[in-house]
């Protein structure tokens, strides 16, 4: 292992930037982990060929049938490095009540002393890799920059998919702009001799680590998803909705969706559902043949940035560039476009290989093919009783390459958004789909919303859990603040504020079959929506004590013969034994949040369990 001690002057002369607060914080992170080299990334296509190359040569990276899947690419995972770990997630604010009752908090110093411990000489032997990125369309006034330094090249070719990068960043980054620094490291190898594992990380250490008041992200010992990919969670959703709260905007755990009737009018939709629960699904959706007439374009997949305009519209960007969506359940029958995105130039991590060198997992065909290896790298038959691909496997696929990509995606402006929708993953209790009486009851509806936990975090999966505005494990500061940041835009008066839905995808019958079909049919709710945005609210629906829920009529269901009158009474049945049980758990959770809950949300809460 070679150690070397930066010398400032060599880097100040050798870097792309003559931006002082990036290169003093380039040289302080190289002194302290001493990497054998540093490479600043230019974001450019032979950049990406050439660390595809190292990593193949390395084993990080399995080549894919090139006639099958072009450009494309196998990582297997450390069968420890999965998911996101919410348990080693720390918000670290001066004040723990900063961070609030639902995140792990850490002291500043306390946090910064571990990890410069553990930070200390751990990119030896390893190339320090300098990214510069753009979270949204480069020079637009949502938009923010970061740079990200890593000792991992699957971070670097993930991020060059996954975000605007590269020298064009460093250019609008100037002398003097500002960026958030985001130090990540896989972390030092646990023995002697596994510094050249296929997939290196730090199976027994792990910390994820958020600065909300300094802006900056450090992050050691996982090279998966969102603990590495540091723009995604970690700046598009902890630090930015910080940022956002102080500076009046929202970051939220949201798709963004073009919605165009027939008759050409077009709506923008944003629609938050918890990890693994559909946003890439409805983000890309399909109409059904009955509903060809309707069309469906993707803004974002994942997360939305929402400012509000000189007229008071509230107006959303996706700051990403890419998709890193789960494998499983997608199909050419669920998702067209997830598939056509993931054609070419996609790395897959965690799928299982098929013998002719294509990917495979499960959903993807009604049987399983033969000689599959699974996703640990070894022969899979289905008498084994496990998966072939780990339930949280993902694809890395670039925006540009999804058929349903809307033509505004970059645009600076964003797009004007007509309905915020909100989801979980719920067996029962939850309808179809119900409108709110207004925004503070919207907001009421999304802050109390649950959902069953997936494989998207370490951990047990199936259990309820609260999950406010589906942000539970990503927002930056004390939820309580948070509810109180969105029912401040109604405070003025002057923002043109979105009606509020609450959906479910996920109701379940005795055997535990969907009593709805999903996917493309989601459109037929997505139209009532259209149709209840209108001026004339076109579509017809009925008070409850939950909210307007549309009846039977109310909802088009052309073609569609399975979900008849009676099936849709179960759809949007509202069982009072199920509710009381509901609200008794609603009210427990927000009494977490003591005197930081504001009073609308406590008042909207005893309004309805008066209902019950
Ligand atoms: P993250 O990337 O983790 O934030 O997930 P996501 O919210 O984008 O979820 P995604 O669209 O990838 O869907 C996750 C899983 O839910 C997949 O296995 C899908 O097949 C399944 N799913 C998505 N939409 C529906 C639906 O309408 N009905 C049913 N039954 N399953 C769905
Ligand atoms: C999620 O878990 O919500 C994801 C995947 O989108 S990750 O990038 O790991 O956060
Ligand atoms: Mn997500």
């Amino acid at each position: 292992m070679t150690e070397q001690t930066v010398n400032s002057q060599d880097l100040l002369a050798a870097a792309p930037t003559r931006n002082q607060a990036l290169l003093a914080w380039v040289a302080k992170v190289a002194n302290l982990t001493r990497p054998a080299a540093i490479y600043w990334c230019d974001g450019s296509q032979q950049e990406y060929d050439r660390l595809c190359a190292e990593m193949v040569a390395q084993g990080t990276l399995i080549p894919l049938n090139q006639e099958k899947r072009p450009g494309s690419f196998l990582a297997r995972s450390d069968i420890s490095d999965v998911a996101r770990v919410e348990e080693r997630t720390f918000i670290c604010t001066e004040s723990k009540d900063d961070a609030g009752p639902t995140n792990n908090w850490m002291a500043p110093s306390e946090a910064h002393a571990v990890l410069d411990s553990l930070f200390d000489g751990c990119m030896a032997g390893r190339t320090m890799y300098v990214i510069p990125f753009s979270m949204g369309p480069l020079g637009s006034d949502i938009s923010h920059i970061g740079v990200e330094i890593t000792d991992s090249p699957y971070v670097v070719a993930s991020m060059r998919i996954m975000t605007r990068m590269g020298g064009k960043v460093l250019d609008l980054l100037g002398e003097t702009g500002d960026f958030v620094p985001c130090l990540h490291s896989v972390g030092k190898p646990l023995a002697e001799g596994d510094s050249d594992v296929a997939w290196p990380c730090n199976a027994e250490t792990k910390y994820i680590c958020h600065f909300p008041e300094t802006r900056e992200i450090v992050s050691y010992g996982s090279g998966y998803g969102g603990n590495a990919l540091l723009g995604k969670k970690c700046f598009a959703l902890r630090i930015a909705s910080s940022m956002a709260r102080e500076e009046g905007w929202l970051a939220e755990h949201m798709l963004i969706l073009g919605l165009t009737s027939p008759a050409g009018v077009k709506k923008y939709v944003a629609a938050a559902f918890p990890s693994a629960c559909g946003k890439t699904n409805l983000a890309m959706l399909v109409p059904p043949a009955a509903l060809s007439d309707w069309k469906v374009t993707t803004i974002g997949d994942d997360i939305a940035w929402i400012k509000v305009d000189g007229e008071g519209k509230l107006r959303a960007i996706n700051p990403e560039a890419g998709y890193f969506g789960v494998a499983p359940g997608t199909s050419e029958r669920t998702n067209p476009n997830a598939m056509a995105s993931m054609a070419r130039d996609c790395i897959f991590t965690n799928v299982a290989l098929t013998a002719d060198g294509d990917v495979w997992w499960e959903g993807l065909t009604d049987s399983p093919p033969d000689g599959l290896t699974d996703w640990q790298g070894n022969p899979w038959s289905k008498e084994s009783g496990k998966p072939a691909a780990h339930p949280n496997a993902r694809f890395t696929a670039a925006a540009i390459n999804c058929p349903s990509l809307d033509p505004e995606w970059d645009n600076p402006q964003g797009v004007p958004l007509s309905a915020f929708l909100f989801g979980g993953r719920r067996a029962g209790t939850i309808p179809l789909v119900v409108e709110s009486f207004d925004w503070t009851h919207g907001v009421y509806m999304a802050a109390t919303m649950g959902s069953e936990t997936t494989a998207a975090a370490a951990g047990k999966v199936g259990q309820v859990r609260r999950d406010p505005m589906a942000m539970l494990p990503f927002c930056g500061y004390n939820m309580g603040d948070y509810f109180a940041h969105w029912l401040s835009f109604a405070d003025s008066g002057a923002v043109d504020l979105p009606p509020i839905y609450c959906v479910n995808w996920f109701r379940v019958d005795a055997d535990g079959k969907f009593l709805w079909p999903g996917f493309g049919d989601n459109l037929r709710v997505l139209k009532w929506i259209f149709e209840r945005t209108e001026s004339g609210a076109e579509a017809g629906g009925t008070g409850t004590p939950l909210g307007i829920v549309p009846a039977f009529e109310n909802i088009d269901l052309t073609g569609l013969d399975k979900v008849d009158a009676e099936r849709f009474a179960r759809l949007v049945d509202i069982d009072p034994t199920l509710w009381r049980r509901e609200l008794e758990d609603q009210a427990a959770f927000l009494a977490r949040f003591g005197e930081q809950l504001p009073p609308e949300l406590a008042a909207w809460q005893k309004f309805i369990a008066e209902s019950f």
